[in-house]
């Protein structure tokens, strides 16, 4: 059976190590004669997945033990609200950088529970840019301040972290967690959806400073709560455990494949490739500015929007598929996370000279 090159943005490519290895233990994991799906998350066996999982992660990103990891449900979207009931501690305010898609429903989140500061915006200039740190109006008081180091919809990406004082750093890393190596010191909390460099949708990564647990709002579900989550091990109800067991799967190959720092330079020499071949054509354009182009999504349009179903048909013929870009900006998306083989990126690039040099 051959596989597709999936450019999607999430659930997104997971390596094929990965699935074969999972394939291979589906029915029966380490002589238990049974699943990992059917085991209770309570039992010895499903507990060693667990802390192996979490122990790897912790190895992989260099996490301090300071930190706590919880393995949680509900996605990206749900740390839009957990993090302003966890961390606003009494503080009324807290400071949001609005650089796309992503951030503006995590300002609108945040709004229920606070005063939102927008430090700075790049809604004006269509968020294909981000505003220079000399211009934010941070505020020293303010809970903490948020942002989207990766945003995967207009494939606009902080090459570097905000250097924000005392008031913790907030990261929404959902497209970007795992795709080189992270100073997780610089942040109080960083969180992501599990779906793009992680493993499969359904789980959740928290990475929290202690200091910062144990003060949520007193209205604030069990569920959202990372003091009771912590205490309970990511387990005070049942957890995602096929989509943690599989993360762990994941945390071990890219161990295997030489952790974070190789992962970084794949990542960068393949998103380099990609532009190139944009930028040294006269048929397809990324409009992002340079100093913030993505390694993770690479937006691109046709010189002509007519021929956008052409492309998008005869690139699935030639298995390269999910290019659509979102409706929100039109055109294409590339998502290269790590699981997208270089040959993946080789092959699209040759597919796109062939569909210039016949229609461009
Ligand atoms: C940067 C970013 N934040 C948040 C989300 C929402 O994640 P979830 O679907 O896990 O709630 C996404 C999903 O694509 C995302 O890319």
């Amino acid at each position: 059976m051959s596989r597709n090159y999936n450019f999607s943005a999430g659930p997104a490519m997971i390596s094929e190590a990965v699935l074969t290895q999972a394939r291979d233990q589906m029915l029966n994991w380490n002589d238990t004669g049974m699943s990992v799906m059917e085991m209770s998350h309570r039992g010895k066996e499903y507990l060693s997945i667990a802390t192996q999982a979490e122990t790897d992660l912790r190895d992989l990103l260099n996490i301090p033990e300071h930190y706590k990891v919880l393995f949680l449900q509900g996605g990206a979207s749900t740390q839009f609200s957990a993090i302003p009931m966890n961390l606003l501690d009494g503080n009324e305010t807290a400071d949001y950088i609005n650089t796309g898609t992503w951030s503006k429903k995590a300002i609108k989140e945040a709004q229920r529970y606070c005063d939102v500061n927008v430090v700075a915006s790049s809604e004006n200039s269509d968020f294909l840019s981000i505003p220079p740190i000399e211009s934010w109006n941070l505020n020293e008081d303010a809970a903490y301040m948020h942002y989207t180091p990766n945003e995967t919809i207009s494939g606009v990406e902080f090459h570097w972290i905000p250097e924000v004082g005392d008031v913790p750093l907030v990261a929404d890393m959902s497209s970007t967690l795992l795709s080189r190596p992270l100073n997780v010191e610089k942040y109080g909390l960083i969180y992501a959806g599990a779906q793009k460099n992680i493993g499969p949708a359904g789980l959740t990564l928290v990475i929290v400073r202690e200091d910062l647990i144990g003060k949520a709002l007193k209205n604030t579900p069990a569920m959202m709560d990372y003091a009771i989550q912590s205490k309970a091990g990511s387990m005070y109800n049942t957890p995602p455990t096929y989509s943690w067991f599989l993360a762990g799967l994941v945390f071990k190959w890219l161990k295997k494949n030489g952790g974070l720092e190789a992962m970084a330079e794949i990542n960068e020499r393949k998103s380099v490739k990609l532009y190139n071949a944009i930028d040294t054509s006269d048929f397809y354009k990324n409009s992002v500015n340079i100093n913030c182009r993505s390694w993770m999504n690479v937006p691109f349009t046709l010189g002509n929007s007519d021929l956008d179903s052409d492309f998008l048909s005869q690139a699935a013929a030639q298995g390269l598929v999910t290019l659509k870009g979102h409706s929100s900006v039109g055109g294409m998306r590339a998502s290269i996370y790590n699981a997208m083989p270089e040959a993946g990126i080789d092959a699209l690039i040759s597919f796109m000279v062939e569909f210039e040099a016949k229609y461009g």
